[in-house]
């Protein structure tokens, strides 16, 4: 069990980024997320068995195909559990967490290493070093954190009680794919619009089209 888990840390090397096409409304699903966590328990598990039996299958037979070298890198969607979760749910399965982070870069237009610490102990198979997913030391992991409570914070007490509201804030709503939000400029026309010169009496109004 261990040892499955361990090596689908390797899933997280640099290099492998995976761009799954995750789902993004995550938050409706983690009501079923312990049930989902126990089957993928049972998958992990029946996994493991399969693959053990394997080689003896091959060795039996010698025209099957070949089982799978062990320590083959497992398939993209087996994320560890999370170890360290502070503000996300801790009932997330791997594969939410993962969904969550691929929007959050997006969103920030950033990479994993801008949040996370690279390990030099722990050097994938291509020899660049692993990021150790769990480990805080690096500002923007902790950033993000309070980042993710302010939003949190914004939608449940504040969006939430404008009518019929069925638009919430996210990172993006703020940081537009940058890891520091630009500077809004308004546009120099803005000037203006709110406080317009007193236009001479009867004179038409100013076109539309902004
Ligand atoms: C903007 C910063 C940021 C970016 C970018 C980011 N993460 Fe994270 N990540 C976090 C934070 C913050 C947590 C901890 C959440 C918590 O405490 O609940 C976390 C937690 C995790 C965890 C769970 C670790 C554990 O064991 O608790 C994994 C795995 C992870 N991130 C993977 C990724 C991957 C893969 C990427 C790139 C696709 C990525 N992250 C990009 C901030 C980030
Ligand atoms: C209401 C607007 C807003 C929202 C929503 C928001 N941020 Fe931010 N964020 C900011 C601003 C503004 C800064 C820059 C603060 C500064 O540097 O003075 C910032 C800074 C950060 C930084 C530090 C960047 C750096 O250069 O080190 C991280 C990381 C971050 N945000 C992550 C997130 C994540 C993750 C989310 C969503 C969970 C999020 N933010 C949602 C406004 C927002």
């Amino acid at each position: 069990m261990d040892g499955v888990l361990m090596r689908s840390c390797a899933v997280y090397s640099e290099t492998e980024q995976s761009k799954l096409p995750l789902p993004v409304e995550v938050h409706a699903r983690m009501r079923a997320s312990f049930r989902l966590t126990l089957a993928a328990f049972a998958a992990v598990v029946s996994l493991t068995l399969l693959s053990a039996r394997g080689p003896v299958l091959a060795a039996s037979n010698p025209q099957a195909p070949a089982a799978p070298p062990a320590g083959s890198p497992p398939p993209h969607y087996n994320f560890p559990a999370p170890t360290n979760l502070q503000v996300l749910p801790k009932t997330m399965t791997g594969e939410e967490v993962h969904a969550i982070m691929e929007k959050w870069e997006g969103e920030l237009g950033s990479g994993c290493r801008t949040c996370h610490a690279v390990d030099t102990k722990n050097v994938g198979p291509n020899g660049r070093p692993r990021l150790n997913f769990a480990d805080d030391s690096k500002e923007e992991k902790r950033t993000a954190r309070m980042m993710y409570r302010m939003t949190d914070k914004i939608n449940t007490d504040y969006i939430s009680m404008i009518p019929n509201s069925d638009q919430g804030v996210s990172c993006g709503t703020c940081h537009r794919g940058h890891l520091g939000p630009e500077a809004f400029v308004p546009p120099a026309r803005h000037e203006d619009h709110d406080h317009p010169p007193a236009p001479p009496a009867g004179a038409p109004a100013p076109a539309a089209g902004r």
